[in-house]
C-alpha cells in the first residue's frame, strides 16, 4: 500500500481519476484540504476542518469488470464501522454504505470506476470521515452529522484513524476479492439499522417505498412493498 497526502486538492475522487494511469493498485490519497468534494445523489462533501479525513483508496484488481467490485463499498464500510468501534462508540450502517452514530451521519462513502474501451483502469474508493469537527460547523451540514471528538468527548488523531483503517481494509482485502460479500455479510448485517423498518429507496429518478426484509448474499437489499411483493435491489440509497 502507498501513501500520498496532498496539501490541498479539489477532490481527491476527481484527483485519482484524472490522474488513475499514474497511480499504482493500492495507493492512498488524503488531502489536508478539499475545496469541492463530491458526494452520493450529486451531493456536496463540504470541507469541516483539516482534523477530518478526505481520503481516496485506488484499487486495479483486474481490468475485467468482476460483480463483486461493486460490494468494495460495503467492505469499506465494515472496516470503518470495525476501526470507529475501537474508539468506543457503536457505528450502524445505512444501506448501502452510509455510516451513522446516534442516528447521526460520521461518514460517506462515493465509489467511483474508471473504464475506458471496455477495459476498467481502477476503482475509486472515496470515503470522508468526521473526526475532528467542531458542533457549530456539524450544523452547518445539510443532514444530521456527528464527528467521533464530539462522541467521545476528545480529538482524535487523523493519522492513526487512517492507519488502523487501511491496515485492517487491505488484511482481508484480496479474500474479499475472491469470497465476495458473504465474507463480510455477518459483520454488516450486525451493524444494519435499516432491517426491519419502512424504508423509501431512491433508484436512480424512482423511489421505492417497503419493509427492508434483508440483504442477500451479494449485498442487495430486500425490500417487500406493500403489496407483499419482494424487490431486490442492487443499486440506491435510502432516504
Ligand atoms: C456521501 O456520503 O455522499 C459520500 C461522500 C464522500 C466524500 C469523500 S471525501 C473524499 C472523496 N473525494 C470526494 O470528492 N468525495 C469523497
Amino acid at each position: 500500500m502507498e501513501l500520498l497526502y496532498l496539501d490541498e486538492v479539489d477532490s481527491t475522487n476527481k484527483y485519482a481519476k484524472e490522474n488513475i494511469d499514474s497511480f499504482t493498485d493500492k495507493t492512498v490519497i488524503y488531502a489536508g484540504f478539499q475545496s469541492a468534494g463530491r458526494g452520493r445523489l450529486n451531493r456536496k462533501w463540504m470541507f469541516t476542518g483539516s482534523g477530518n479525513i478526505y481520503a481516496s483508496i485506488i484499487l486495479k484488481p483486474s481490468c475485467e469488470i468482476k460483480d463483486v467490485y461493486s460490494n468494495l463499498t460495503q467492505y469499506l464500510c465494515v472496516k470503518l464501522c470495525e476501526t470507529f468501534e475501537k474508539y468506543g462508540v457503536q457505528p450502524k450502517i445505512k444501506w448501502p454504505n452510509d455510516i451513522k452514530i446516534n442516528d447521526k451521519k460520521i461518514s460517506g462513502i462515493l465509489a467511483e470506476a474508471v473504464i475506458k474501451n471496455g477495459k476498467l483502469k481502477g476503482i475509486i474508493l472515496g470515503f470522508g470521515v468526521n473526526l475532528n469537527t467542531p458542533k457549530e460547523i456539524l450544523e452547518q451540514i445539510d443532514q444530521p452529522a456527528t464527528s467521533l471528538n464530539i462522541e467521545i468527548s476528545k480529538n482524535v488523531d487523523k493519522e492513526i484513524f487512517l492507519k488502523k483503517l487501511l491496515e485492517n481494509f487491505f488484511l482481508l482485502y484480496d479474500e474479499f476479492i475472491e469470497k465476495g460479500f458473504l465474507l463480510i455479510k455477518n459483520d454488516y448485517i450486525r451493524r444494519a439499522e435499516f432491517l426491519n423498518k419502512e424504508v423509501t429507496v431512491k433508484v436512480f429518478d424512482k423511489s421505492i417505498s417497503g419493509i427492508a426484509i434483508g440483504v442477500t448474499d451479494f449485498g442487495a437489499l430486500r425490500l417487500k412493498d406493500k403489496c407483499n411483493k419482494e424487490h431486490i435491489l442492487f443499486i440506491g440509497d435510502i432516504l
